[in-house]
């Protein structure tokens, strides 16, 4: 495993400490707010998602259209959008859906990937990128990530391939991309279809190619948090016609996907809600597959439309930010940046991931993260590791597929080394509104860390009293014990 910029001694870590307290105008007696100190920044960063008048004015013409569903499927609005949204993301084939799971399990399902099949994913990611293999029947087969990037690494891939490998699910997490070239060339060798999950990646580019148009299918999320929302909703790349039929015909209850595509095209919507209803009183209403009723509704789609017309400035802004960041952050001692590999020719930044070094700060990341939250920096610990998810586990969830192949979710007897030091020791996610706050928003960034840094002797007390104020949660007068403890980090 190669760091890239660990600091393991100590005394030349502490001698930068006081280095980098001076840097910041922090000194070591400066208490940190979670001990009751004062925040470095009390404004709040900017909200999201960002509002104005144009989301009010496209909704409310939807709603006076009377057009608010997504059938007949594609309505106006929705096809719009995804010609939109592949203009800016590339690829030709975009079928949007009610969100970025289903997009997963659509994907397989239009190859005809399901039961017993195994679908290799990475063991650092929200549970959707597992659960939809699941949903569609397929196993999900968990591997290790890698430290420079906790993307999926691709000697652990290439190591977890069976003759029942099928698809293998990416992801690009947080502003990182994982090694397409690597992974592409795997399941061009051994025939397997990818799917990458772009939850995170809108506007992303990996040797100048829109990230979810590399693999056969690219899967989007416009769930609330994501930096192209809809409220909900999702858009999955396909890379030809046919796999952009079968997938909107599982996503319209099985329609035959050239009827309603012809006509949204040939009218919007009246002619289109017409020939809807025609067919519908002749009794031509075919099925091509099996279908479910996965569309996209006309109002997200109208709200996903103004979020594009917003969405590169906002991905420029975010850029130059992290430019500005990454110039300081890296020299904070016990702070590791992840790798920026030339090949991610484009970043864009969902939540900006970077690694601390426990025994330097004298804390775990979690530990770190509550301190900086609490000196008004938004930021979270990241997921779990997927086999640490309960949710999976046959004797809890009695799914059908941890049910029948319960050989596969001994998630006790697994071990993923780098998976598990990201989730339970290192990382630090940054909100991306850290990076629409101008530079005062990175500066304060900075600044928190650099405090935290200089008091890890007060923070181990904090998380001391933490854990006695949780445990204590029950038990009175927790307040009296705490300022105890506080008293005695004082000393
Ligand atoms: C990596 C990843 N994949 C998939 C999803 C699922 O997206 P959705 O919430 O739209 O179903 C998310 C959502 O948070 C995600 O973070």
């Amino acid at each position: 495993m190669q760091y890239t910029s660990v600091e393991n001694n100590s005394a030349s870590a502490s001698k930068k400490n006081t280095q980098m307290a001076q840097v910041s105008g922090i000194s070591a007696t400066d208490k940190l707010a979670i001990l009751g100190g004062t925040p470095v920044r009390t404004e709040p960063y900017p909200q999201w998602p960002v509002v104005d008048r144009r989301d009010v004015e496209a909704v409310t013409t939807v709603i006076q259209s009377g057009r608010w569903g997504g059938a007949p499927y594609p309505g106006p609005q929705t096809l719009a959008f995804a010609k939109q949204f592949t203009a800016m993301q590339g690829g030709d084939f975009a079928v949007p859906m009610v969100n970025g799971t289903v997009t997963m399990e659509v994907a397989l399902r239009a190859v005809n990937i399901g039961w017993g099949d195994e679908v290799i994913v990475p063991a650092y990611t929200f549970q959707a990128t597992a659960g939809a293999p699941m949903a569609a029947g397929a196993i999900p087969v968990i591997v290790d990530i890698d430290p420079n990037t906790y993307c999926i690494n691709p000697v652990a891939i290439e190591a977890a391939i069976t003759a029942k490998t099928r698809a293998i699910i990416p992801v690009h997490l947080g502003a990182q991309m994982a090694d397409m070239d690597a992974i592409m060339a795997i399941a061009k060798h051994h025939n397997l279809i990818v799917i990458e999950d772009c939850a995170h990646a809108h506007g992303a580019q990996w040797n100048g190619q829109g990230a979810g148009t590399i693999g056969h299918f690219g899967s989007f999320s416009f769930q609330s948090s994501k930096i192209l929302t809809t409220g909900e909703g999702g858009v999955l790349l396909c890379r030809t016609q046919e796999l952009a039929d079968r997938a909107a015909s599982i996503i319209n209850c099985g329609r035959p996907p050239v009827l309603e595509e012809q006509t949204s095209m040939q009218g919007g919507n009246n002619l289109s809600q017409l020939l809807y209803e025609l067919a519908k009183l002749g009794n031509q209403e075919q099925v091509f597959t099996l279908g479910t009723n996965y569309r996209m509704t006309e109002i997200q789609a109208a709200l996903g439309n103004v979020a594009l017309e917003r969405f590169p400035e906002q991905v420029a802004q975010r850029e130059a930010m992290v430019n500005y960041l990454e110039k300081r952050l890296g020299e904070v001692p016990g702070v590791r940046l992840l790798k920026h590999d030339p090949r991610h020719s484009k970043r864009s930044f969902y939540r900006y991931i970077f690694a601390i070094e426990p025994k330097v700060f004298g804390a775990n990341h979690d530990q770190v993260c509550l301190a900086l939250y609490t000196e008004g920096i938004p930021c979270w610990a990241g997921y779990p590791a997927m086999h640490r998810y309960d949710l999976f586990q046959p004797q809890l969830s009695r799914l059908p597929v941890p049910s029948a192949f319960p050989q596969y979710f001994d998630f006790k007897a697994m071990s993923f080394p780098e998976a598990e030091r990201a989730s339970e020791g290192e990382a630090i996610w940054l909100d991306e509104s850290v990076f629409r706050a101008g530079q005062q928003g990175i500066d304060d960034v900075i600044t928190a860390i650099a405090k935290i840094q200089s008091n890890t002797a007060a923070l181990a007390v904090a998380n001391t009293v933490k854990k006695l104020a949780v445990k204590s949660m029950q038990f009175k007068p927790v307040k009296a014990l705490m300022d105890f403890y506080i008293s005695q980090s004082n000393k």
